[in-house]
């Protein structure tokens, strides 16, 4: 079975496991805080053991490194990485907001630059987003590019929760200009919709994504066409380590790319 298959197996998994228990009480329950450094509710327990149960079913030869179950180690001959975050936007999934998802990606090496597939499922229909490298992105079996022409209405995604007030400051001029920010509340989902061309930029600054809620982003980014930088404006590639904490910019082509930066105060 191919890497890919796999991934979409065990997403699919996950949205059976989790589509009626999303808003309501079994959502919430607390288990402490996970790998990831967040709390791990039950609908994250729920999704993360889907998956792990299903890679060792198939006897999938790998090292899971999961938000809240840590790395997890399912042979001593792995083949790779699988990089699970398997609810992002556990706030909105707890709530009930119909806006989170499952991202499940796998590397061959300790670096992002070396993820090969990725799967994110949009949990509240089961839309699913996948990509392999230098195999072209899809939504729901249609290829995907980013927004390519002038649009009618130009979106910028910007992600501002717990943002400084540097970084806010700093962001401003973006919203001053802007008529259309958004901010839905779960990186990997706003990741896929950039990706499908529903937004023209969508940004995080703030220095606090995870490795998991990136990595199924990350391919699937790249592979619809979408420029993909860190705060420095160098291609993004940081190291798998729990740690690791990232900032980004996903743009859909160097225009909007330069429109945005030369809007930021320097
Ligand atoms: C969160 C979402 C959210 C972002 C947070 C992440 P989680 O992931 O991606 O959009 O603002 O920084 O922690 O915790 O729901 O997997
Ligand atoms: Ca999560």
């Amino acid at each position: 079975m191919e890497v890919l298959e796999i991934l979409r197996e065990a997403s699919k998994k996950i949205y059976e496991n989790v589509k009626d228990i999303a808003g309501t009480d079994d959502a919430a329950g607390d288990f402490g805080v996970g790998a990831g450094g967040d709390i791990s509710r039950n609908i994250d327990i729920i999704a993360e053991k889907t998956v792990l149960d299903y890679l060792k079913e198939i006897n999938f030869e790998c090292v899971v490194l999961g938000e809240e179950c840590g790395r997890v180690e399912l042979s001593d001959k792995s083949k790779g990485f699988v990089i699970m975050d398997a609810i992002d936007g556990s706030a909105n999934a707890v709530r009930g907001v119909p806006f989170f998802c499952s991202s499940l990606a796998f590397a061959t090496e300790d670096k992002l630059s070396s993820i090969t597939d990725g799967v994110i499922t949009n949990l509240s229909n089961g839309d699913m987003y996948w990509a392999s490298k230098n195999k072209g992105a899809f939504f729901n079996n249609n290829q995907i590019k980013v927004h390519r022409k002038d649009p009618i209405y130009k979106i910028v995604g910007i992600n501002t929760s717990g943002a400084s007030i540097q970084l806010m400051n700093k962001l401003h001029p973006i919203f001053e200009k802007h008529n259309h920010t958004r901010h839905f509340g779960a990186n990997a989902l706003e990741m896929a919709l950039f990706a499908r061309g529903l937004m023209d930029i969508f940004i995080d600054l703030r220095d606090k994504i995870r490795i998991q809620d990136i990595a199924a982003g990350y391919v699937i980014v790249k592979e619809a066409g979408g420029i993909l930088l860190d705060s420095d404006l160098k291609p993004l590639d940081a190291d798998l380590s729990y740690e690791t904490r990232v900032s980004f910019i996903a743009a859909a082509n160097q225009e909007i790319l330069d429109e945005i930066i030369s809007q930021m105060k320097k």
